[in-house]
């Protein structure tokens, strides 16, 4: 029988500029303070920080170092090495958040921390958990399995935002609470608008009421400074990938003192059933959930020095640079296309939405949310995300800003939208 020879690759169909970013060997001429080196592509203006971040080659370097260590004697790595590590990491956390350390337990990501808290609450028929609008769709899919699955009454506060003040967001939200309320959940950055949320209010005012409240901070590190013990939020759920440019797989969940027995994880480890005099079921529970990968968690402080190292004022300063940036490269955007941004500039951090004509047809892109988020990254080689906001759908295009980008960034993309966006009006698109 004769057998057509494998062919080992065909990449003739992969887009060039993919291909060319390929680089796995740790680099470890690269130090803390070194400049961040990314692996983005040339050619490919990344203004989509937001969604999935990127992780600059010095943390991808140090996390190849711990792993080269956890397959030399995975025994050893699971068995002693993985909970000092978790600790120091922890710490790093604590350090940035200003937090008690022994609050902080890992996650793979924001999902599963916001995810976690709803399914420890042990709630039933008749609880209620109120949202608001801004939520995102992760958290509404948890929330709906619960009312579906319990019957818990899920109440979601339309909010409007960004098209409110921050006091109109949390009236509105506070207005949703009763006394089944036992749950309240606000984003701290609202994914679709990139709004700051009024995160510290919402949690004082629950507070005053006597009902828990769940920030979903999947934005928050690395992009505004944040203070738990002033914020004072029952729990904070976090991704690291996003802006602490920690590997994927990386987030934590903050509960205060009085919440962390009884948040456990969902799935149950091997360990879960041990009784440790010396270590609460609440770390160690989470720190080991099964046989994984937990290095992304494990590079927490490699990644937060690295970036703190960037700037003169560290993180902080790094958060403001990327801020200005963010905001004049929007600007550019929205005087180049006669548009506006979606709400004042103080109210967004290092993400911008920009409001764009709405399309009569409502059409959505082959691979994207809408056809001009295709066009832009296919014809243009530009990575942003074009979507519509919570409640209205108004159309908006995000733009972020982190230590790769550059004004002619915003500058490309000012060129790409006004282009196409006449292209859509000359077509009658615009409704
Ligand atoms: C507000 C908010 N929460 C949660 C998430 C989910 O983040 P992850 O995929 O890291 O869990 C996102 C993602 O963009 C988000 O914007």
């Amino acid at each position: 029988m004769s057998m057509s020879p494998i062919r080992v690759s065909d990449h003739s169909s992969v887009p060039r500029v993919a291909l060319a970013a390929v680089d796995a060997s740790p680099q470890k001429s690269l130090t803390v303070s070194s400049p961040v080196s990314w692996p983005i592509p040339d050619g490919l203006r990344m203004l989509n920080h937001g969604s999935y971040g990127i992780v600059p080659r010095y943390v991808r370097a140090r996390q190849a170092e711990l792993r080269e260590l956890m397959d030399a004697d995975p025994v050893h790595w699971f068995k002693v090495e993985l909970e000092p590590r978790a600790d120091r990491a922890r710490a790093a956390i604590a350090g940035l958040l200003g937090c008690d350390p022994e609050g902080v337990t890992f996650m793979p990501n924001a999902t599963f921390g916001v995810a976690t808290v709803i399914q420890s609450l042990d709630l039933g028929a008749g609880d209620e958990i109120v949202a608001t609008d801004q939520e995102y769709k992760a958290t509404l899919n948890e929330l709906e399995r619960l009312n579906k699955r319990r019957g818990v009454v899920i109440r979601i506060a339309e909010t409007n935002a960004p098209k409110v003040s921050d006091e109109e967001i949390v009236e509105t939200t506070m207005a949703q609470v009763t006394d089944r309320t036992r749950l309240v959940i606000m984003s701290h950055i609202a994914s679709n608008s990139a709004i700051v949320m009024p995160a510290a209010e919402l949690s004082r005012r629950c507070r005053e009421r006597g009902v828990a409240v769940l920030i979903d901070g999947a934005h928050g590190p690395g992009q505004v400074g944040i203070d738990l013990r002033e914020m004072a939020p029952t729990y904070y759920a976090a991704s690291g990938h996003k802006w602490l440019c920690t590997p994927k797989g990386s987030g934590f969940l903050y509960a205060e003192a009085g919440a962390r027995e009884g948040i456990t994880p969902l799935a149950l480890s091997c360990r879960t059933a041990d009784v440790r005099p010396e270590r609460a079921s609440y770390l160690s529970d989470f720190d080991y959930i099964g046989t994984g990968d937990f290095t992304p968690n494990l590079v927490a402080p490699d990644a937060i020095a690295h970036l703190s190292a960037q700037d003169e004022g560290g993180f902080a300063g790094l958060q403001r640079r990327n801020h200005e940036m963010v905001v004049e490269g929007a600007r550019r955007i929205a005087d180049r296309c006669g548009i506006a941004l979606a709400s004042g500039v103080d109210r967004f951090a290092s993400m911008v939405t920009i409001i764009l004509p709405s399309r009569s047809d409502g059409a959505a892109g082959a691979h994207y949310d809408d056809p001009i988020w295709d066009t832009l990254i296919e014809k243009w080689r530009i990575q942003v995300p074009v979507w519509g906001l919570p409640l209205t759908g108004e159309r908006v295009v995000r733009v972020s800003a982190h230590l790769h980008n550059r004004l002619g960034d915003y500058d490309a993309l000012a060129e790409a939208l006004a282009t196409e966006l006449e292209a859509e009006r000359v077509a009658g698109l615009h409704g």
